[in-house]
């Protein structure tokens, strides 16, 4: 079989022009209605608020709300988020249309990270499915779900290139590679932003602009210090490919770059977003970041901190109300050009009429009925994501699959009989009556009518040190032929805010694993995390790892799937995992230092290993692959030439799978350091037993390029080394030559 159409490359973003979707009529529009706009009224598009924050005054007894819904009808508020509801939306925008003189309707928000109310797998888990078009569809669904209730502007993809499993958010991230998430981050874009075919849409907005996961010591909100080649090779291209990919909105990330805060960085807002990548909507800051600029310590007062971010190129404050409370000022005492304000509010007004808000502001409530229709294949396809997630990552003697006929299994572990925390980190709209609890999952794929006897106990909780619960745990494993065991992280263990700096299981965990596994029974640990935990140890206790995140609704069904062999795990880590936190930040993508491979003044550990626990891209089957040597159809080509590489990739077991073919590529010397092995393209393929595929790669000149010493995009003369394998520390290898 040949593989028709090309493995993608990538191409260090530069010079292709973005998408454009603010036509000539669009402006006219939004022009038209800038006309007619007091500075105040148009102060108030560029304000965003929270309205879940909700304190109430002790004093006056008035709440917040009462004091934004008094904004709103005056048109001081042109965005809103967390909001509950479709009735509660369309009261705002009554509100709007009641009151205001302008009449513009309101950007209604929400993090729709993995789902709305059906709840997908967390972003980290979705790429390890190497199934950019799974994630196209879980956010088409999930936008469809959310502008339902009138959320037409969703704060997603995050796509902040994550290398540190100590920072919570590595959660909502695609993880470690800049390729992998450049691919997500169009996809997840194009998904994202629906048009309904009845006049109403959504926007994006792909965050956090930018360089927000390098937060030193994995510790959220900590200081970024990174270079402009880090910067543009490894952060920036995912959000290149966002924008050019038609996002209608980014996210300015609260870190600093350069010392300077993004929402008061020109050099990332203008320099980089408007005049290289031509970018056209809205930079709206991350919460309350304005307000966060004082605290940096780079503005003095309020004031000095709305003028920094406009004059920075930031459209739109969340939260902090200082634009609203200042612009107007200050544009007045001319520190600010009101063209810079027209601009801003022209940008917004164009996403608003691109989004059909003028024509729709209200959205319509479904009947039941097709309410409950469009859920049901949201949740089938949540088991399909749930299930493309899951990465085996050890199954010693071939414990897996497990038979379902006469067979006892012991199901033990606090994330067993647990409909909470498989829904993940961002699912504040999800509910735990919709998941599936792995000890569920099995009860019906095994339990009833395949007839295996399932004993349960809950073993000890997720992060306490009690071991009461550790007789029972034991007498259900003595009862059974197979223990499964459920463990991991709570969902409020990942996520924004939720750095750690162990990497083990939490509380009692491993004492429990330790107990369980001295009886001999065989074990299969199921691991259910929102981050790479490091569990050397565990190797030693259990004959299968199961790596299977949080997985959002269906998760219980999901892993039974593939703990029964009803789906081949295909899933392939996008993250390294690490043997121990003193290797962190341990990542494939590394550079060669000047020191030999091995010595004593080599680069390396005196008390560990300097290799991952389970590198990049790795991932086992139920079947197996072999690859043949790699073919070229020439392995010279000029600076701007392409050349084709082959293998045949052949499924040596019994099992019909899945493989994900992956090509890393060393530039053996070129004039600034280069990563040891850096992915290139990648392809999934699916072979039934014995069959055969032959993948073809086209290797372009631009997926060679580096940037020099100009940070100049350029394809150096030389020699390249190319792996083509089943993940970053394994492959077949070719050289192939740039010629002058
Ligand atoms: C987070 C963003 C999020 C925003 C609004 C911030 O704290 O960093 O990711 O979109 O809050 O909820």
């Amino acid at each position: 079989m040949k593989m028709e159409q090309p493995v993608t490359t990538s191409a260090p973003a530069q010079a292709v022009s973005p998408r454009k979707w603010m036509t000539p009529d669009i402006v006219r529009q939004a022009e038209q209605l800038l006309s007619r706009m007091s500075l105040e009224d148009k102060v108030g598009q560029m304000t965003q608020y929270d309205w879940g924050f909700n304190p109430i005054n002790p004093e006056t007894g008035v709440s917040q709300r009462d004091l934004l819904l008094e904004e709103i009808r005056q048109g001081r508020v042109g965005s809103i988020f967390n909001l509950s509801g479709a009735e509660e939306a369309n009261e705002l925008q009554r509100a709007i249309q009641e009151h205001t003189s302008q009449q513009i309707p309101l950007l209604i928000g929400r993090d729709v990270i993995h789902g709305y109310k059906t709840v997908f797998p967390i972003p980290l888990a979705q790429a390890s499915a190497w199934n950019p078009d799974l994630a196209r569809r879980t956010a088409e669904a999930a936008s469809r779900e959310s502008l339902a209730d009138g959320v037409a502007w969703v704060f997603a993809p995050m796509i902040d290139v994550s290398r540190d499993p100590r920072w919570g958010r590595i959660a909502e991230s695609i993880g470690e590679d800049p390729l992998l998430t450049s691919q997500y981050a169009k996809a997840w874009v194009e998904g994202a932003q629906i048009d309904d075919g009845a006049g109403q849409a959504t926007a994006s907005c792909p965050k956090h602009f930018a360089g927000y996961g390098l937060a030193e010591a994995g510790r959220d909100y900590n200081t970024v210090d990174l270079s402009d080649h880090v910067l543009r090779e490894v952060i920036l291209p995912p959000f290149r490919e966002a924008v050019d990919a038609g996002a209608l909105s980014i996210m300015a990330s609260f870190n600093e770059v350069n010392g300077i805060p993004v929402c008061a960085n020109p050099y990332l807002l203008k320099t980089i977003l408007r005049d290289e990548w031509g970018f056209e909507g809205i930079v709206a800051s991350d919460y309350n970041a304005l307000q966060e600029l004082i605290v940096h310590g780079v503005a003095g007062s309020e004031e000095e901190a709305a003028e920094r971010s406009i004059l920075a190129g930031c459209d739109m404050d969340m939260h902090s109300g200082f634009y609203m409370r200042h612009l107007p000022k200050l544009v007045r005492e001319g520190r600010v050009p009101e063209r810079l304000i027209d601009e801003s509010v022209l940008r917004i007004l164009a996403v608003k009429i691109k989004l059909g808000l003028f024509e729709q502001p209200y959205v319509a409530i479904p009947p039941a009925e097709a309410a409950a229709e469009a859920r049901a294949t949201f949740t089938e396809l949540a088991r399909e994501a749930a299930r493309e997630s899951i990465v085996l990552l050890r199954n010693e003697g071939q414990v897996l699959p497990l038979r379902k006929e006469g067979v006892s299994i012991a199901v033990i572990g606090p994330l067993a009989d647990n409909s909470k925390d498989p829904l993940g980190c961002w699912a504040m709209d999800g509910n735990p009556a919709d998941v599936i609890s792995l000890l569920e999952g099995i009860r019906q794929a095994a339990g009833a009518e395949a007839g295996a006897a399932i004993h349960y106990a809950e073993g000890c909780a997720i992060d306490a040190d009690g071991e009461d619960g550790f007789e029972a745990a034991l007498e259900a494993a003595r009862q059974a032929d197979v223990v499964v065991l459920a463990l991991g992280e709570a969902l409020e263990m990942s996520g924004e805010s939720r750095s750690r700096t162990s990497l083990d299981l939490p509380g009692a965990q491993r004492k429990l694993v330790q107990a369980v596994a001295a009886l001999g029974k065989p074990v299969v640990a199921v691991v259910l995390s929102g981050r790479p935990l490091a569990l050397p140890w565990l190797q030693e206790h259990a004959a299968a790892i199961v790596q299977a995140w949080h997985l959002g609704v269906q998760s219980g069904h999901a892993i039974a799937d593939v703990l029964f062999g009803d789906y081949n795990p295909s899933g392939r880590l996008s993250v390294t995992f690490p043997h121990n936190v003193g290797q962190v930040p341990i990542y494939y993508y590394r550079k060669k230092t000047g020191r030999p491979p091995a010595g004593v003044y080599s680069s390396y550990y005196i008390d560990s290993t300097t290799e991952p626990l389970y590198p990049f891209g790795y991932g086992l089957s139920y079947t197996s692959f072999e690859y043949s040597s790699i073919t070229a159809d020439r392995t010279s080509m000029s600076a701007n030439g392409d050349l084709n590489l082959s293998v045949t990739v052949t499924n040596t077991g019994d099992h019909e799978g899945e493989e994900v073919v992956q090509c890393y590529i060393r530039d053996e010397v070129a004039s600034v350091t280069q990563p040891l092995k850096k992915l290139i393209g990648f392809r999934k393929i699916s072979l039934r037993p014995g069959e055969s595929a032959n993948v073809t790669l086209n290797v372009q000149s631009d997926s060679l390029a580096i940037l020099d010493q100009d940070m100049k995009l350029t394809t150096e003369p030389g020699d390249f080394t190319v792996w083509i394998g089943p993940n970053a520390s394994a492959g077949q290898t070719i050289t192939i030559k740039v010629v002058e």
